[in-house]
């Protein structure tokens, strides 16, 4: 058996097996391909676009690229094996994976679930900690698949397709993409979506949305009392219009009390509502000055981590080559210069 293949004997006794792709699939895949009807082929495609052999020969040599890929099949008696789903991913620039998943009509209803948690496993055990994948707004059932692992909404421009970062071990555990140079600006709130999140991507700042604490099916770790790794690694959490319920009362504290080091701005709905502590009113303020405000915290964190990060190399007598593991923001190799106020160019910067 393969690496990473796994047989599901099914209730009729037919076994449904799954293992990494290969070229001798391109048959099996094209098959899958030909079977979908226009609505299936919408929502992978977003247009009733049919594949030419081309696509499926690239998607059945995934591996080639760094990507992973898997197929679902089932053989009925003797025949040949029918390939009846596949899920992969390519490598994206970010460190993160790009997903993609098909599953047979007459296979729906669980096999989607199942193969998209091999994927994770997969994707987990390559070091790939996120997978993205842009979905309809009308997809209902991906939505409600990624959703259920927990998800953080991406900025993207169409305003009928939505971009989610699921994490690939731990549901809800995200993390914000390995490799980066931007200022990161959380926003937790109104289901994950800012208005502010294209300014943003022109200002050059990272943007990541959390639905916020009432989401139904809410994964959040900092809810539940335990520490986020996206509000940890951000350089500012936006509370965008939170309310005044018990769910956003424990998601303050626990900012509070979890990532203190972390500022926290608040849009709040209609000016209402008390300022904690330490929070930033940013009520009505434009989202440029939101991103602003993000930035400057930015630089004056990795100011920080890099004096941090300079005494600590005056006081050990032998500096390590990995002593940078202390900057988990991009301090860059080229730190130094952050101390002047200078973000570090996008060439030098390290995740
Ligand atoms: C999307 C897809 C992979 C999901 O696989 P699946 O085996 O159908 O998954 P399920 O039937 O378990 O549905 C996943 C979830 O969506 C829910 N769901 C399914 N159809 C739904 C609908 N019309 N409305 C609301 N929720 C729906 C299911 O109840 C399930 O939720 P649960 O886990 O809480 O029970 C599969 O439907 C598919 O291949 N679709 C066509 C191609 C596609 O859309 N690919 C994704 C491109 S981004």
């Amino acid at each position: 058996m393969a690496a990473g293949a796994r047989l599901v004997t099914l209730p009729d006794g037919r076994v449904l097996g799954v293992r990494p792709v290969g070229a001798d699939d391109v048959d099996g895949l094209a098959a899958l391909y030909a079977g979908l009807d226009d609505d299936a082929r919408y929502r992978r495609f977003f247009s009733i676009y049919r594949p030419p052999r081309s696509f499926v020969e690239r998607l059945a040599s995934i591996e080639d690229r760094g990507g992973r890929g898997l197929v679902a099949t089932v053989r009925d008696g003797d025949g040949p094996a029918q390939v009846v789903g596949e899920a992969g991913y390519e490598l994206l620039a970010n460190g993160n994976g790009e997903l993609a998943i098909t599953i047979d009509r007459a296979w729906r209803g669980w096999l989607g679930p199942y193969l998209l948690d091999c994927l994770l496993e997969a994707a987990a055990d390559a070091g790939v900690t996120g997978l993205e994948a842009d979905v309809l707004c009308s997809n209902l059932a991906m939505l409600s698949l990624l959703r259920s692992r927990g998800y953080a909404l991406m900025p993207q421009d169409e305003p009928s397709v939505v971009r989610l970062l699921v994490p690939t071990e731990g549901r809800g555990r995200l993390r914000w993409p390995r490799r980066h140079d931007a200022p990161r600006l959380l926003v937790e709130g109104c289901g994950g979506s800012w208005r502010g999140a294209t300014a943003a991507a022109r200002a050059g700042v990272q943007v990541l949305g959390c639905p916020g604490p009432e989401a139904p099916a809410n994964r959040c770790p900092a809810a539940r009392g335990e520490p986020c790794p996206l509000a940890e690694g951000a350089d500012a959490v936006l509370l965008n219009r939170p309310g005044e319920s018990a769910a956003w009362d424990a998601l303050r504290d626990a900012h509070a009390r979890l990532h203190p080091e972390v500022p926290v701005l608040v849009d709040r709905r209609g000016g209402d509502g008390e300022l904690r502590p330490g929070e930033v009113d940013v009520t009505g303020h434009d989202p440029a000055r939101v991103l602003h405000e993000a930035a400057r915290h930015a630089r004056s964190r990795r100011a920080a981590r890099v004096r941090r990060l300079a005494r600590a190399r005056r006081q050990r007598a032998r500096p390590t080559p990995d002593e940078g593991t202390f900057a988990p923001l991009s301090a860059g190799r080229d730190a130094s210069r952050i101390g002047a106020g200078q973000l570090p160019d996008r060439a030098g910067a390290r995740g």
